[in-house]
């Protein structure tokens, strides 16, 4: 195996999905905090106040809140030398637009950054990760407002200063792309105003304010970008992309144009702005053909310029085929859905499996970018059974990941420069797409329920041990 010395293995979370504490020491409510629960073929419900007698996931989800100490033992007992995780904004600024921060929330990061260090962990942090404060999604209908850019560069001010000294790693916006889709060739839930934290009120009908929110979004990432070089020049920012890698589903031509466009829009588009610090032609030009390129104000595409990332940072977990064949079977996916590969299992939730994808997606990213990659989501939902002995067999997930390691030392070794990969969800937290725990992705087994029942107690999968060997050995005992 080819893994480099000092290459970061960890797990990935995401503070609505597994904090709790909602209301907790000053927090603010947040976006995920008005979301039910719904399932594969139900979406959740988004409610415009708390209604009573509704479970919403995000306000318990695992209480890590109160759970910290024992789960990060339990990560550095994994051997985890890195954890991302987010830091909710409205614990920092509960409306969002307050002037000074709440210290109780800044001291809850402490204990959390102060454990995870004392446990072996460089902490990984996205500043905004579908969690936008209810605040200023009321005020200001989220990014359309060019106001709430210096509102998000205030927060990230206040908690990279605050966390300089013990904070390597940032990434921004969690999958930022979701709204990029140009063509609508595809079912993305994602560009719902309340499915992810960049895309306004009239986003899905409106492209032409969908793109302006996205714009201010890139703007306010660069910007931060550039404001952490200067508060430490040793931080490594990213960019988030869910990579929906995809392959045409017959060599027809018009199969093999339509995937094209399809990768330059939805999953290339947002990545090349952050890494390359302008718009690409394809997308300028579908932009500007439309006469929905966004306003660029002063100064705009210097902010552009000078806040490019230092790492591609992204998310893999499945692959899809794009065809001009309306009536091409259909499979699930990461917040949205394509057409199914024939060659390719999928999961109960629909989502298909593809190691070898992983293997081609590195390669041509790096060949693309020439950037560090890290791979910080990655990882197999499933219904887990907690047998009467308090056991879980899982070696389905011990499969998939082992594949997925696999395509990325076959990745390394053709010249791919990966740093670091975090699975997602290293102990079982609330599913984004659906709001269930009953999807499990974890190492760890939470006893929580649906409905919220449950002891909350955690127990060790059989993957838990498999993993830790793993890191042990630097990728080659897997
Ligand atoms: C990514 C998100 O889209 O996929 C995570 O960044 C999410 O927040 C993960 O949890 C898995 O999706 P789901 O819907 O299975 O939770």
């Amino acid at each position: 195996m080819t893994f480099p010395k000092g290459f970061l293995w960890g797990g990935a979370t995401a503070a609505n999905q597994f904090e709790g504490g909602y209301a907790e020491d000053g927090r603010g409510l947040a976006v995920p905090d008005l979301k039910t629960v719904g399932g594969v073929k139900t979406p959740r419900r988004f409610t415009a106040t708390v209604e009573d007698g509704v479970y919403y996931p995000s306000h318990k989800a695992i209480d890590f809140y109160h759970h910290y100490k024992e789960d990060i033992k339990l990560f550095g007992e994994m051997n985890f030398n890195v954890f991302r995780m987010s830091i909710a904004w409205s614990r920092i600024f509960p409306q969002g637009d307050e002037l000074e921060p709440n210290e109780a929330g800044l001291k809850f990061y402490d204990d959390v950054i102060d454990e995870l260090i004392k446990n072996g962990m460089t902490p990984l942090i996205t500043l905004s990760h579908f969690e936008l404060p209810m605040g200023i999604v009321e005020k200001y209908n989220g990014f359309s407002d060019r106001r709430v850019i210096d509102l998000f560069v205030r927060y990230a001010k206040t908690v990279m200063t605050r966390y300089s000294s013990k904070v390597k790693y940032w990434i921004t916006f969690n999958e930022m792309n979701f709204g990029a889709m140009a063509h609508g060739e595809l079912t993305v839930l994602g560009m719902n105003p309340h499915d992810t934290t960049i895309y306004p009120d009239g986003a899905k009908e409106n492209e032409k304010v969908r793109f302006q929110a996205l714009h201010n979004a890139l703007v306010a990432s660069a910007k931060v970008v550039k404001l952490g070089h200067e508060i430490n020049p040793d931080f490594m920012i990213g960019c988030m992309i869910c990579h929906i890698t995809s392959y045409p589903l017959t060599p027809k031509p018009e199969d093999v144009l339509k995937r094209k466009e399809f990768d330059l829009s939805f999953t290339k588009f947002v990545g090349d702005v952050q890494v390359r610090g302008v718009y690409p032609t394809y997308m300028a030009t579908y932009l500007k053909n439309k006469d929905i390129f966004p306003v660029f104000e002063a100064g705009d595409a210097a902010i552009l310029q000078a806040g490019t990332v230092d790492m591609y940072t992204f998310s893999y977990y499945m692959t899809v085929c794009v065809t001009t064949d309306d009536d091409a079977a259909e499979t699930g996916g990461n917040l949205m859905g394509g057409k199914a590969n024939p060659y390719l299992k999928a999961s109960e939730w629909g989502w298909q499996v593809d190691p070898i994808g992983l293997e081609y997606t590195l390669i041509d990213l790096q060949d693309r970018y020439d950037i560090p990659l890290m791979v910080v989501e990655n990882g197999l939902g499933f219904a887990d059974e907690l047998k009467a002995d308090k056991t879980i067999e899982d070696d389905y997930r011990i499969d998939y990941m082992r594949d997925h390691i696999k395509a990325m030392d076959s990745a390394i070794e053709k010249g791919a420069n990966l740093i670091g990969y975090t699975m997602w969800g290293p102990i079982d937290l609330v599913s984004a797409g659906t709001g269930e725990m009953k999807k499990r992705y974890g190492f760890i087994y939470v006893d929580m329920n649906n409905d919220g029942s449950g002891s909350l107690n955690r127990y060790k999968k059989k993957s838990f041990d498999w993993y830790k060997e793993v890191i042990a050995s630097n990728g080659k005992n897997i």
